[in-house]
């Protein structure tokens, strides 16, 4: 078999450009690894590779796979790839700014450096909708640098990166605050949400602190973010992976340091418009998750 389906983008717009369309199955090159998709997360983020929103380093070229999040089996290694073999269980992440190398297909070909076993305690199904979320999580509370007992607000905890910085945030030794149980002022506030939670967020900061956004939109020069408190905003993206950050996800993972958000359905991938109207609707409890249209996926 040398072609694959995937859910592309062949022009911008609404949930409809997204259509299933026959495409050659990726070769690794050295140093890559083909993995066999048994499902991939759906996140905002890929709202935007289908709209256009989203922000590439380079132009878009298509027809482009959207998609970050992915969990499926070794089919292939590449050219000087250890520690991985065919067959083996994975846990993968595209980085999609700048490959554009997406989930929403039945292959993929990544670099070994995203791709990483798979945590023994999970399924494939509930594994998936870790690595965007939790990697950006780790980065930001890395970002923030707090020294145990200082705290910190999550401003909206209940959300998939959210629920992910409060985890290692507590790890780290942080006091987590929600708006819920705010009592004063904090020495950090996260903001995954922007508009005016992140300025409310921004605004229970005690100055001097640290303030930390992923959704930069919101940020208002000379407005709530002025400098003379002493506060500068950072803008954390996962445009890189630190080395092992994977494995290290995974063993966290394992360790039960870290919970998935857990899935709201599994669709198909033939359903991937049906999917993409549900998270532009709004009010899903969880994560949605697709799955390439066979009928032995899954674990
Ligand atoms: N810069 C980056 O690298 C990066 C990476 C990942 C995500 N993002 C961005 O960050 C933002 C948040 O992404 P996300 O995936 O964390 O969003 P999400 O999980 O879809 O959550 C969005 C909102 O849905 C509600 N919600 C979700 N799960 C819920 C539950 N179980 N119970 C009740 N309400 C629930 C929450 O609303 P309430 O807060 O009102 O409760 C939450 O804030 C998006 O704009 C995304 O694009 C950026």
């Amino acid at each position: 078999m040398t072609t694959m389906k995937a859910a592309v983008v062949n022009g911008f717009g609404a949930p409809e450009v997204l259509t299933i369309t026959e495409l050659p199955i990726p070769v690794p090159d050295a140093g890559e690894v083909l993995v066999r998709i048994a499902a991939a997360a759906v996140n905002p983020a890929d709202l935007g590779m289908r709209d256009g929103r989203y922000p590439w380093r380079d132009e878009p070229r298509f027809p482009l796979i959207p998609g970050y999040d992915i969990t499926g089996t070794v089919a292939e290694v590449g050219e000087g790839v250890t520690g991985l073999a065919v067959g083996d269980e994975v846990l993968a992440i595209t980085m999609h700014a700048t490959s554009q190398a997406g989930s929403y297909a039945e292959y993929v070909a990544l670099p070994a450096a995203q791709v990483t076993a798979a945590p023994k305690n999970l399924s494939l199904l509930q594994a998936v909708t870790l690595p965007l979320n939790a990697l950006v999580a780790r980065q930001i509370v890395d970002v923030l640098g707090l020294a145990p007992g200082r705290s910190v607000l999550v401003n909206a905890p209940r959300s998939a990166v959210g629920a992910y910085v409060a985890q290692y945030a507590a790890l780290d030794g942080l006091v987590v605050r929600t708006p819920a149980d705010l009592d004063g002022q904090v020495d950090a506030a996260v903001d995954t949400v922007g508009g005016e939670r992140a300025r409310n967020a921004f605004d229970a900061v005690a100055d001097g602190g640290r303030y930390a956004t992923i959704v930069p939109e919101f940020w208002v020069p000379g407005g709530a973010f002025a400098e003379e408190r002493g506060i500068s905003p950072a803008f954390v993206a996962l445009h890189s992976l630190p080395d092992g950050a994977m494995a290290g996800l995974v063993r966290s993972v394992e360790a039960g340091e870290v919970t998935p958000t857990p899935v709201d359905r599994t669709l198909p991938l033939s359903r991937a418009v049906e999917a993409h109207e549900l998270l532009e609707a709004g009010g899903l409890r969880g994560k949605l998750v697709l799955t390439p249209d066979r009928s032995e996926t899954g674990r």
